[in-house]
């Protein structure tokens, strides 16, 4: 297996190429706060045909351009990693934050997609209940930085399972929030809040979707991947028990063995 990357700050990769001879790519998008290395557990899982790529989205990670404060920006910056990459058609998903960008992305350029991986996530807009949470966030970080933000989500982002059984992931976790700058949380909350409703785009979606989710998700629950299950045409739903929002680091295996499985299908 090879891995490339593109440079971004510090000289740092800002996205992530793991790849033998392949022909298809699989473009992975990060939850908030965290970024690309959130994928780590599932790169070995994809099959040997395809490429993965695993994007810093703006501000994140290793990424060295600024934080954008819409989903739409967001996007246009996968579509452009995907330009320089010279990927035209991809299997593009995403896990929370991530989905939020994939739908926005799909409402950009359906025809950039192969198939959709919608994990942990949703289609509805945030209420004014969110929103207000987000401005709250927003004037947390900028006055006490990312720590209080991992305290804030932390609770949120792993199940009960974890937060039991596996203190590491919530170390992992934390670092990974910890390292972002107050700047990228702050512009990601914001464009999170002032994120269209994607519910009407979802019966227009004609291509294959794999939706995953973690049967403890507090933040996306079961319930919003069923709806979403019952109105994506081509649609397949894999609950992970055991595992909470972040379900792809939290329930490795299954996950993985759900996206294995999904791209098998399609080639
Ligand atoms: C995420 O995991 O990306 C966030 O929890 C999404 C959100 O806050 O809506």
């Amino acid at each position: 297996m090879q891995a490339g990357g593109g440079r971004g700050r510090a000289g740092e990769k800002a996205y992530h190429i793991w790849a033998m001879a392949f022909n298809g790519s699989v473009v992975l998008l990060h939850a908030f706060p965290l970024n690309a290395e959130m994928w780590r557990p599932q790169v070995d899982a994809v099959p040997a045909p395809w490429r993965v790529i695993t994007p810093d989205l703006p501000g994140f990670g290793n990424s060295s351009e600024a934080p954008v404060t819409a989903m739409s920006g967001m996007a246009e910056h996968v579509l452009r990693t995907m330009d320089s990459l010279g990927v035209e058609r991809a299997v593009i998903g995403g896990l929370s934050m991530g989905g939020y960008v994939t739908l926005a992305l799909y409402r950009l350029a359906p025809e950039r997609f192969e198939a959709m991986i919608l994990a942990d996530t949703r289609a509805t807009a945030d209420n004014e209940a969110q929103k207000e949470a987000r401005r709250k966030m927003i004037a947390t970080v900028r006055a006490k930085g990312a720590p209080a933000v991992a305290d804030e989500m932390l609770p949120k982002l792993l199940g009960a399972t974890s937060q039991r059984e596996h203190p590491e992931l919530s170390t992992a976790v934390r670092g990974m929030i910890e390292s972002t700058t107050p700047d990228a949380i702050a512009a990601a909350a914001e464009a999170m809040m002032n994120r269209p409703d994607s519910t009407s785009l979802l019966a227009s979606i004609a291509i294959p979707a794999l939706i995953v989710c973690g049967e403890e998700d507090v933040l996306t629950p079961p319930s919003d991947a069923r709806g979403m299950n019952q109105q994506i045409r081509d649609s397949r739903l894999e609950l992970l028990p055991g595992a909470g929002h972040l379900s792809n680091l939290e329930a490795p295996s299954g996950f993985s063995g759900a996206l294995h499985d999904f791209l098998t299908t399609l080639r």
